[in-house]
């Protein structure tokens, strides 16, 4: 059995779409796929790509991204809460899951997140550029921190001591310093929607030997204090320098 990882597959281009269909339907299923978020906001073709993976894989556990709480395009009724509830839905009526799941001594635990600035304040030039501020619908009374205060509470990992290998995943970042330095200046205007440090205190209650995350679209694969933080994204189709856009296997047993 080998753990793959994949996130920010944005199955709104035609050209990941494709990627995802001529996936070999027989080489994956006796894996599992850590699926860490940003399908599409688009229903039905969420459906259509969680299905997908889950024809081929084993098991796939999946953690949502911001995109797939997008409801800009849906009702004015909807919020992003209510969009995240159906996303729930529609993960576990496929097959999918978004709760632990543990096979073979190996337990891998999705958690749950939003930025809540705690890398930095949002510029005036973010929030004038950054679609989730038009693109997702909050609750009166939920920002940032609230949204992800939120999230994080909706995390339930429990350990356990007989689990021989812990995973840990999310979309969004859990420290800023899994950024290189040598990022551009409009990269670091990202940071504040970057990620939580939140969710490296919920991590780390965990002890992983590795934690897969997405979002930032940029691969990674880099180890402090003892985790191994991995960033296995497959991007936009013209960011073929920063995603190597195929499947990391990132533990076998
Ligand atoms: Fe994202």
């Amino acid at each position: 059995m080998r753990i793959f990882a994949l996130s920010d597959i944005h199955v709104d281009y035609d050209a990941n779409a494709k990627w995802v269909e001529n996936l070999s339907v027989v080489e994956y299923q006796d894996d599992l796929l850590i699926l860490a978020g940003d399908l599409t906001d688009k229903p039905p073709l969420f459906e259509w790509c969680v299905r997908a993976f889950v024809k081929r894989f084993r098991k796939v556990v999946f953690v949502p991204g911001n995109h797939d709480l997008w409801v800009a395009r849906e009702g004015r009724d909807k919020n992003s809460l209510q969009k995240f509830a159906e996303v729930c839905d529609v993960v576990e009526a496929s097959g999918a899951t978004m709760r632990t799941y543990r096979e073979r001594g190996v337990a891998i635990h999705p958690l749950l997140g939003w930025y809540d600035y705690s890398f930095g304040e949002p510029s005036e030039e973010l929030q004038a550029m950054w679609m989730d501020f038009r693109a997702c619908r909050w609750p009166d009374g939920y920002g940032a921190n609230e949204i992800s205060l939120h999230f994080d509470a909706l995390n339930r990992p429990i350990a356990d001591a007989r689990d021989e290998t812990v995973i840990t995943c999310s979309h969004f970042l859990p420290r800023i310093d899994l950024m290189p330095w040598y990022v551009s200046g409009s990269t670091r205007l990202l940071y504040p929607i970057l990620g939580s440090s939140r969710l490296e205190a919920q991590l780390r209650r965990m002890n992983p030997g590795i934690h897969v995350y997405g979002h930032s679209h940029l691969n990674r694969n880099v180890t402090i204090d003892g985790v191994t933080y991995v960033n296995n994204a497959f991007g936009y189709p013209a960011e073929t320098m920063i995603a190597a856009k195929a499947l990391l296997a990132i533990h076998a047993c």
